[in-house]
């Protein structure tokens, strides 16, 4: 298995759909129960053996660098008053052995463009993107996952999920054909075609695994759907010059990017927190009954 070593976090845009909740701070920072969906991210990378974060950041996203960092005053107050348990918390966000890189990207060209601004920080590697909207509960990390079917194959592989026909307008859509378990060759990629134009219903999610020619393509990948410089265009390009996979992953998806994604992941992930699931669980019981009609 390839040992992958640097994830990248595109976390420069604007999060239109959770305005006004965004104008003044990040959408990756919305939390699930109690963590930041940024921090959700992280965690996923760094399981699957990352330990270089490069984030690309744009306006208004300073508080995600505060949250990695260090904060001495607050570990300070919470020792003096014996909170041993939220200072281990805030202390283990980052292990020591991981390092952060901030990017700014320039202006929200496109997630193409985004990580195309990771170049010199990865270097001539492949490399995972993420985005943090897409929250994935699974037993096994996704990105975990994706780098262990892809084995010892030196290939590009991307997170797929069968989504309904009338969502291919949202999504970068594969046609495939299969290989082995969850793995298939992606032949065409189209980004957000419409239902009765999409080649299949396999939509990428949030999870990419990249080798370094992407780069080359991005460098050369004009505006596309949107008018937003596309990943997508980007792998079309790639797929002409070396292998790229599709893996089904394992697990739940969130759409954390839209309000009903980020309400399910919440009252799912609630009811699955030790601290407060089994409360929160008879909390929704008794509001079904209040909700129960007569
Ligand atoms: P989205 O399409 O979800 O856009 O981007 P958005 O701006 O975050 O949210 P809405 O649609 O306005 O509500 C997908 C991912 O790509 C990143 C975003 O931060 C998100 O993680 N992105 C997008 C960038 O980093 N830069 C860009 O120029 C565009």
């Amino acid at each position: 298995m390839v040992r992958i070593r640097t994830a990248v976090f595109p976390v420069a845009g604007r999060g239109t759909r959770f305005l006004p909740a965004t104008k003044a701070s990040p959408k990756e920072m919305l939390p699930i129960v109690d963590k930041p969906l940024i921090q959700y991210a992280a965690e996923e990378a760094l399981s699957a053996g990352a330990e270089k974060l490069v984030f690309i950041t744009g306006s208004g996203k300073r508080a995600i660098e505060d949250h990695f960092d260090t904060d001495q005053e607050l570990e300070r107050e919470l020792e003096a008053q014996g909170k041993q348990d939220l200072l281990d918390a805030v202390r283990g966000i980052v292990p020591s052995y991981a390092s952060c890189i901030y990017i700014r990207q320039p202006a929200p060209l496109g997630l193409g463009h985004a990580v195309l601004c990771s170049r010199a920080a990865v270097g001539n590697e492949p490399f995972f993107v993420h985005l943090a909207d897409d929250l994935i509960d699974a037993a096994e990390p996704c990105l975990g996952q994706m780098a262990k079917a892809l084995g010892g194959r030196p290939a590009s592989v991307l997170g797929v999920e069968t989504i309904e026909r009338d969502q291919t307008e949202k999504y970068g859509i594969v046609a495939t054909t299969p290989v082995e378990g969850r793995l298939s060759r992606v032949e065409r990629i189209v980004e957000k075609p419409k239902p009765e134009d999409a080649p299949s219903t396999l939509a990428v999610v949030g999870r990419y695994l990249l080798t370094p020619a992407i780069y080359n393509k991005l460098e050369t990948t004009g505006r596309g759907a949107g008018g937003e410089i596309q990943l997508t265009d980007g792998i079309a390009a790639l797929i002409a010059d070396e292998p790229v996979y599709a893996y089904a992953f394992q697990g739940r998806r969130y759409d954390c990017g839209s309000k009903l994604g980020y309400l399910e992941a919440t009252v799912e992930l609630a009811l699955m927190h030790p601290g407060v699931g089994e409360r929160f669980a008879g909390y929704l019981d008794r509001l079904a009954v209040r909700r129960r009609p007569g």
